[in-house]
């Protein structure tokens, strides 16, 4: 058990290098075993979701090893298509294998993947898209085998722009004939940096980060070095944490556009923003005004993953603020530890209504999952006296060194565990 113990009420200031995506990481990761090829891929964020993903790796036959932030992957000598139960219900991202594994076995045994309890997450439209590409599906007794003796290009419409459904076509459709167009596909900044290393790989891809992808063949290389972005979810729960403890930082490395929705409503609640081509710099006094209303949505909207931390920044803000989830059914597990620092917050469906408050006053809390325990490290910044947080590693799937980071911003914080 990891317990985060945080003093509240040190201002943040200083430079913070901001680490790279855990969500583009884990597809390209799954991506590197659809041809026989090495792949050197760097700023890979130390963090346990990253472990997992080179134990499968490693599982399934091939030389997967971190060094720093360095990762080389050697996928020849792949031998199996099978992911145990263990391996899989370590992250959610376990199941983009599958279209991976089809594309270069023809079959994948697999079973439900797992990752932070958020509501349902089925995964349907996967089945119904690999379904559509020829690939025949039976699930039973908690396992999911696929089969594709061929896999034919067609046109697959996504009712809903879902991110791990975009990725798992993508790789399947490296194996199939023809073209394969992906309707109403997700546009996120990490479909992007997906298809650009697929190009790497040798594929043929166009048109990520609209919403219609083509994959059309291509000649696969023998080797890729990829540099991975920068987590736009990590730099926003920086700017959340500044916004709220009050201070001056500024975010290197990072791609401001990718998370400017964020950034529009910590302007709104009353911090200065300068955005530079690769940094962000955030000066906020620490007395916010609520922002009066946002919606998560797929992208370029408001994204559900950086909801929890600008929850938590508002928490003291002046007013009222209405937030409606619309991603994820059940995004609102933080509210309860929150209310108990005494924030005032109320839920009713997929709507959470918060008054400011004019203090929050530190105790114990117990993290949730991986971006509800992000929240209440920011709002244990800014709470009077000391918090608490019980986390059973959600937040270190996620964040990397993040005591170290906000300890050399000026945080009183540190991880026992
Ligand atoms: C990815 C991100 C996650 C982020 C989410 C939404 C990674 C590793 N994870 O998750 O951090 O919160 O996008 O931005 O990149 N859905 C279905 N059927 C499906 C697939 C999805 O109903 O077959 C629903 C989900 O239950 C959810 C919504 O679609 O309500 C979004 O899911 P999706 O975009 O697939 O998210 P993930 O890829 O799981």
């Amino acid at each position: 058990m990891d317990i985060w113990h945080i003093r509240g009420g040190n201002r943040l200031d200083g430079i913070c290098f901001v680490q790279g995506s855990k969500n583009a990481s884990l597809p390209i990761l799954a991506a590197s075993i659809i041809s026989p090829a090495q792949s050197q891929l760097r700023n890979v964020p130390q963090l346990r979701d990253i472990d997992a993903a080179l134990r499968i790796l490693r599982h399934l036959g091939c030389t997967a090893e971190q060094r720093d932030n360095d990762v080389y992957i050697n996928s020849r000598g792949l031998n199996k298509s099978t992911i145990p139960h263990d391996l899989m219900l370590e992250m959610r991202s376990s199941v983009i294998f599958m279209g991976a594994l089809i594309a270069r076995c023809g079959e994948a045994r697999l079973s439900p993947p797992g990752g932070c309890q958020l509501g349902k997450r089925p995964i349907d439209l996967h089945l119904s898209a690999l379904r559509q590409m020829g690939c025949e599906i039976e699930e039973s007794g908690g396992e999911i085998l696929c089969r594709a003796s061929s896999l034919k290009g067609t046109d697959i419409v996504l009712p809903f722009p879902s991110v791990g459904a975009t990725e798992n076509i993508m790789l399947a459709a490296t194996a199939a004939a023809g073209e394969t167009v992906i309707h109403g596909a997700a546009r996120e900044p990490e479909i992007a940096a997906l298809q650009e290393y697929m190009r790497g790989l040798g594929w043929a891809v166009s048109g990520a980060g609209t919403d219609t992808v083509v994959i059309s063949g291509g000649s696969p290389a023998a080797s890729v070095d990829y540099r991975i972005l920068s987590d736009r979810i990590v730099a926003a729960t920086f700017a959340c944490a500044a916004a709220a403890a009050g201070g001056s930082v500024e975010l290197r490395g990072v791609e401001p556009e990718q998370f400017s929705t964020v950034l529009h409503f910590l302007k709104q609640a009353g911090c200065d923003i300068i955005t530079e081509k690769r940094s962000v710099w955030l000066r906020s006094s620490g007395k916010l005004r609520a922002v009066g209303a946002f919606e998560t949505e797929p992208y370029p909207g408001f994204p559900t993953d950086a909801q929890p931390v600008l929850m938590a920044a508002l928490l003291k803000a002046v007013g009222r603020t209405v937030i409606k989830e619309n991603i994820f059914e059940n995004r609102f597990r933080q509210v309860p530890e929150l209310c108990r620092l005494g924030a005032d917050i109320t839920v009713a469906g997929n709507r959470a209504e918060i008054w400011g408050v004019d203090s929050l006053h530190g105790t114990v809390l117990t993290s949730t999952d991986l971006r509800g325990g992000a929240a209440m490290i920011v709002a244990g910044l800014c709470a009077d006296g000391c918090t608490e947080i019980y986390d059973d590693g959600h937040v270190k799937r996620g964040y990397e060194r993040l005591d170290v980071r906000l300890r050399s911003l000026g945080a009183d914080i540190y991880l026992d565990g």
